[in-house]
């Protein structure tokens, strides 16, 4: 992980999103799909703790050599002073943060579910993925028309893809999880990858462990310190020995996990506050009671 002073060369709308592309060669070289970058904002109470956000793309080569692109919606403190940042100011960055998407090595018919924002990260994969000479499709959905991140992209970036919206305003009306079977059995997918909000992502792992599909997912945690040493982003993961579960941090040792690993209940809040507390470590103190 590297820290750069990044120059913004351009700040872009597309639809309900911005799209920031800065100057870091430091970063650009070595960032892969999936990874994210972790933006300073500037000096206040609001603005405490550093942004996330994907990156959607990163050029390691030619005439835009060392850059990153990465894109987001204006709706609370911080992203509200980014989308109004110009070209040539600067931004301080961290990144290549996180564990990237695993590429398969042999399977070939690659599927990508995104849904809102999720579709950034999972274009730069598509990108890599073809590079390849893998398969890729994709199944993109969002709210409405002006939410389906980039959708020439998506179409060039794929065999084919399709659209889903909420509201009927753009391809089907419905969710990418009303279409996720046919677009699987249509595209004959052997692996699954997606991105996007949590209840879609439980969708996704859900269908994946019925059909015993190999399947990647990105999670977006709320994060305090982004790199591995406050434990506000664990997401519970199972061990792989069946031996019990691990508070893994999305940051560092995510945010792209193995769904089938993932417990959803838990994480979502399903079960009991009690059920989610991991065992301490022996010696540790335990609090046994709230105080009045
Ligand atoms: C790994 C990762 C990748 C992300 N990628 C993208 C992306 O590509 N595009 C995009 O639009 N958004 C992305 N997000 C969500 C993005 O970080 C939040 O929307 C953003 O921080 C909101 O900031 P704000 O000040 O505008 O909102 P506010 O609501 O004012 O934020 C207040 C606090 O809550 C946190 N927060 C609010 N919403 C979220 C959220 N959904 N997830 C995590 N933290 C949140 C903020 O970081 C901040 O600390 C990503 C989040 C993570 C963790
Ligand atoms: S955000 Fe601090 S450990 Fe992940």
């Amino acid at each position: 992980m590297k820290r750069a002073r990044a120059e913004i060369l351009s700040n872009r709308s597309y639809g309900a999103y911005h799209s920031v592309t800065i100057v870091a060669p430091e970063i650009a070289e070595t960032a892969r799909p999936g990874q994210f970058l972790s933006v300073a904002m500037p000096e206040g109470r609001a603005f405490l703790l550093r942004r996330h956000f994907s990156i959607h793309q990163s050029s390691r080569r030619g005439g835009w050599a060392g850059t990153l692109e990465f894109t987001f919606e204006q709706h609370g403190h911080g992203t509200d002073w980014l989308a109004h940042q110009r070209a040539h100011s600067f931004l301080d960055v961290l990144g290549p943060i996180g564990t990237p998407f695993a590429f398969p090595r042999r399977l070939t018919n690659c599927l990508l579910v995104a849904e809102g924002h999720g579709a950034g990260s999972l274009y730069f994969l598509a990108q890599e993925l073809r590079a390849q000479g893998k398969r890729v499709d994709l199944l993109v959905g969002a709210r409405d028309l002006e939410h389906v991140f980039k959708p020439i992209e998506g179409k060039r970036l794929s065999q084919t893809v399709a659209f889903m919206t909420a509201d009927g305003s753009m391809g089907e009306r419905g969710s990418v999880l009303d279409a996720l079977s046919g677009m699987a059995e249509q595209t004959r997918a052997q692996v699954l990858y997606a991105a996007g909000p949590q209840q879609m992502l439980r969708g996704v792992a859900d269908f994946s462990n019925a059909r015993g599909l190999p399947a990647q997912i990105a999670v977006e945690e709320r994060m305090g310190c982004g790199y591995g040493l406050c434990y506000t982003c664990t997401v519970p993961v199972a061990r792989k020995d069946g031996s019990g579960y691990d508070p893994l941090r999305a940051c560092v040792d995510g945010p792209v996990f193995n769904p089938a690993r993932v417990l959803w209940d838990q994480w979502m809040g399903e079960r009991s506050a009690e059920e989610m507390v991991p065992t301490p470590p022996e010696g540790s103190p335990v609090v046994r009671s709230w105080p009045d």
